[in-house]
């Protein structure tokens, strides 16, 4: 596939079209009404109200009263945008450009949709409303979450001068399973077995997991899918920024931080979020991105026996351990040292596929060496076959599970083979990759081992 460097359009069809001759007088209308809601919230919308604004008599009221209705239930021009799963992006840059989107499979395109700067406000005052909070020239900018689960930034001038800008992560509403990570090739089913196997442990040992890559690279999602594999009596404590995931997990509980107020008062960190979760007897504990000073709580936990995963923003596993042991984090290399594995995923680009998403490396930490953290590599990827390869000739944690079960390393890789041929066999059925059958599937492979 030969890169265009053309931006490609996506088109999208505006509902209701009214004749170029009145789409001035409807806006006068709508601007109306606007101020009209500002004394009276709960201003009754008809056509005698449309009847009364409008200047023009010949204009089918009708149609306008749809429009209405249309523009003001959720995000006016935009809302086709939100509707479709299959973007993952929605940027709106300002009033003199389109509309951008990112496409799940087609990459950046170019909307056919221009809106105008009091539409694009009248987006972000109704965002800024939803989540009780303020965009004005103090401070021009807002991060919210939309109902949906989206995450918005919206920013004002002075701080884009070009005027005012909207940025839309959207939620995919059916959310990406490790069946999916294995049919697009992102993990292979091999990999997807050796993961159910060192976070469920056979019951013994549940491992210390971290994944890195850049941004957008599909840590958070990796993320999310094999926290499948947590074994259901297990319980569960998330901490996020801002609710990204999706765990369907039983027993679990979601903690989000909160930004100061206005006052500059009552922030929750993810650190005090950290601290007050090991109050909670976790069994394990999900950091949805690991950033700063709670990387020293995590690993503090980590070292007193409780066990976690999250993601972390690295280039390399080298890279994950200079960011862990260096300011803002400052985790003692020592403490890092109970960290089990870092998986490593990047978003690549191939001439035959465009852009695709991989797990690219797993490493085991095995141990400190002097003053150094010995890494072991056991999997590795080719870019030349766009495959990633077993590659480990031992395995530490395999190696504990083994001796915790009475049992040897060559029983722990063939549980592994036998997991991945299940796999396989599901992957196949295209028809049950749906995230809600997926904890049934995984609880279905210990069923039939127990008969
Ligand atoms: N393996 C994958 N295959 C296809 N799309 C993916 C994959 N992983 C993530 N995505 C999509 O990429 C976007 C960014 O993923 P996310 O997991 O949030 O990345 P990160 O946490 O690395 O920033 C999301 O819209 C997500 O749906
Ligand atoms: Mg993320």
């Amino acid at each position: 596939m030969i890169r265009n460097n053309k931006t490609r359009l996506y088109e999208t069809e505006t509902k209701i079209k009214l004749k170029d001759e009145y789409e001035r007088e409807y806006n006068a209308i709508k601007d109306k009404i606007i101020q009209l809601q500002v004394n009276n919230p709960n201003l009754d919308i008809d056509e005698n109200l449309i009847n009364r604004l409008s200047n023009d008599k010949s204009l089918d009221t009708r149609e306008v009263l749809k429009k209405l209705k249309l523009d003001s239930e959720g995000y006016g021009r935009i809302n086709d945008l939100l509707k479709d799963d299959d973007l993952e992006e929605i940027m709106v840059i300002n009033d003199k450009n389109p509309v951008y989107v990112y496409h799940r499979q087609k990459g950046m395109m170019i909307t056919n949709i221009t809106l105008q700067d009091n539409e694009i406000r009248q987006i972000i005052e109704k965002i800024a409303n939803q989540v009780q909070r303020k965009i004005d020239k103090q401070t021009p900018l807002l991060d919210a979450r939309l109902p949906d689960g989206s995450r918005i930034n919206a920013t004002i001038p002075p701080i884009t001068p070009d005027g005012a800008t909207l940025t839309i992560r959207k939620f995919k509403k059916t959310p990406i399973t490790i069946f999916d990570l294995i049919n697009t090739n992102t993990i292979s089913s091999h990999l997807a077995a050796f993961l159910w196997m060192i976070i469920e442990g056979m019951n013994a040992y549940s491992s210390n997991i971290i994944i890195a890559g850049g941004t957008g690279s599909g840590k958070t999602t990796t993320l999310n899918c094999i926290c499948s594999f947590i074994p259901s009596y297990e319980r569960v404590i998330t901490i996020e920024d801002t609710m990204e995931l999706q765990i369907k997990h039983q027993h679990i509980i979601r903690c989000e931080t909160r930004p100061p107020n206005i006052e500059n008062q009552g922030e929750i960190t993810m650190d005090m979020l950290l601290k007050n979760s090991l109050r909670q007897r976790p069994d394990k504990i999900i950091v949805g991105e690991v950033r700063s000073k709670e990387a020293n709580t995590l690993f503090g936990a980590l070292n007193t026996g409780h066990s976690g995963m999250g993601t972390l923003h690295a280039n390399s596993s080298h890279e994950t351990i200079t960011r862990l042991n260096n300011p803002p984090m400052n985790v003692p290399k020592i403490m890092i040292n109970s960290l089990d594995f870092i998986i490593m995923q990047k978003r690549l680009y191939n001439n035959m596929k465009g852009s695709i998403r991989r797990v690219t490396e797993v490493v085991e930490v095995t141990g400190m060496e002097l003053d150094n953290l010995q890494l072991n590599k056991i999997y590795e990827y080719d870019p030349n076959t766009d495959k990633i390869e077993f590659k480990a000739i031992s395995c530490n944690v395999l190696n504990k599970i083994a001796l915790m079960k009475g049992l040897t390393y060559k029983d722990i890789l063939s549980e592994i083979d036998r997991r991945e041929e299940y796999l396989i066999e599901k992957v196949k059925k295209n028809n049950e990759h749906h995230i809600d059958n997926v904890e049934k599937l995984i609880d279905d492979y210990y069923n039939t081992l127990n008969n």
